[in-house]
């Protein structure tokens, strides 16, 4: 597929390529949603996943964080489990609380009700893609999915959890089962994945959020292969791809081999420090996304300003560096302090 040429030169994907760029380029994590006064207007009386299915909503709600803040990208309004949604599985997002399963996964019966996502599932999405990139211009958009073992945990625990003590009972307890679950999930991800690329998506991003609650060892055994998978069914595409996890300072060597192209990193470890990780086995140096702590967003400019000069600083370590939250965005931030900061790290001296 042949792409406009101001996009390639974006300072997003430039970064993403390790390739010289004219600024650092920044985008958040969540910067959709309900810190936006616009969003919540918005989304007055309509349900998040319905939100999800609506082109008109879509296209609307992905452009305000760009209009309002001028980042460096656009990530795709819509959600990890939109796609399970999508499908006929019944899931719901129960708001301030996240995805919520009535019926979780727990025996054969219940992985025989995750069904493979086709792009007529998702006809929405393909619309509201298309029409994203036609306005965007030069701003790339990046696409996302869930990756399997995050969605799964929501599937077999029923909502969010804190241990995942259902999810890991269930890989060591019926590991067949399990690696079934996860091998659909990757399906799914690839499915969803391959619809927003054809599209027009620039990059995707594969969330494994909640990574980082499992050891390093359970990680390469049970979730190493599945992710494997969606990576590299996307590799074809030639489009950058991002990985990202929370708290996975023990996991970013083993989330780089994987195959992702950047790898993002939350707050807990430096970019000098996690190219290190990344390199450790012996693997080239890659592009790093992160990771100003979102708590930051709360201390005052007097706090951030040396805070993102430290993190640019840090991330020189890398071939290249996408600036970003090393979490989403908290509902209760204020919009004028992310567009201070995208203005900041924009306008900040990137050495030759
Ligand atoms: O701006 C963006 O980042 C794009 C859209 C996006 C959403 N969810 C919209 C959303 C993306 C990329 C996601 C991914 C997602 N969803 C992840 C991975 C990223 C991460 O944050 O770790 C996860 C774990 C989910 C599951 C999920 N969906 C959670 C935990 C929540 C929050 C629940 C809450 O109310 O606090 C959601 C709901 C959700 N997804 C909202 C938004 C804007 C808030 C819903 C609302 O406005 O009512």
């Amino acid at each position: 597929m042949t792409r406009p040429s101001a996009l390639d030169d974006s300072a997003y994907l430039l970064a993403a390529r390790g390739e010289r760029v004219p600024h650092t380029p920044v985008w958040f994590m969540r910067q959709a949603g309900r810190a936006l006064p616009e969003y919540r207007a918005v989304r007055e009386g309509i349900s998040m996943l319905e939100s999800c299915m609506r082109p008109d909503l879509v296209v609307e709600i992905t452009l305000q964080p760009v209009r309002r803040y001028g980042v460096d990208a656009a990530i795709f309004y819509s959600d990890i489990v939109l796609p399970l949604k999508a499908a006929g599985f019944d899931i719901e997002i129960k708001p301030g609380v996240g995805p919520v399963v009535a019926d979780p996964i727990r025996d054969a019966a219940g992985l025989a009700r995750v069904r493979p996502v086709t792009p007529a599932d998702v006809s929405f999405t393909t619309e509201s893609v298309q029409q994203l990139v036609s306005e965007l211009g030069g701003t790339p958009l990046i696409g996302f999915a869930g990756a399997p073992f995050t969605v799964a945990s929501y599937l077999v625990e029923g909502g969010p959890s804190k241990d995942f003590a259902k999810t890991k009972a269930m890989m060591h307890g019926d590991p067949a089962l399990w690696h079934a679950l996860a091998d659909r999930l990757a399906d799914v991800a690839i499915a969803y994945l391959a619809v927003q690329v054809e599209a027009g998506a620039s990059a995707i991003q594969l969330f494994d959020s909640w990574a980082g609650g499992l050891s390093p060892r359970d990680y390469e055994r049970f979730v190493l292969p599945h992710s494997a998978k969606v990576f590299d069914a996307m590799a074809g595409y030639g489009v950058p791809r991002v990985h990202f996890g929370v708290n996975t300072g023990e996991l970013l060597g083993l989330m780089s081999e994987v195959g992702a192209d950047v790898v993002g990193v939350d707050w807990r470890v430096p970019l000098d420090e996690a190219v290190r990780r990344i390199t450790a086995a012996g693997g080239a140096p890659k592009p790093v996304q992160g990771n100003l702590d979102p708590a930051l967003l709360f201390a005052g400019w007097d706090a951030i300003e040396p805070e993102i000069d430290r993190i640019l600083a840090e991330g020189r370590a890398a071939p290249g560096h996408i600036f970003n939250l090393g979490h989403g965005v908290p509902p209760d931030a204020d919009p004028e302090v992310l567009r201070r900061i995208t203005k900041y790290v924009q306008a900040a001296h990137v050495p030759a």
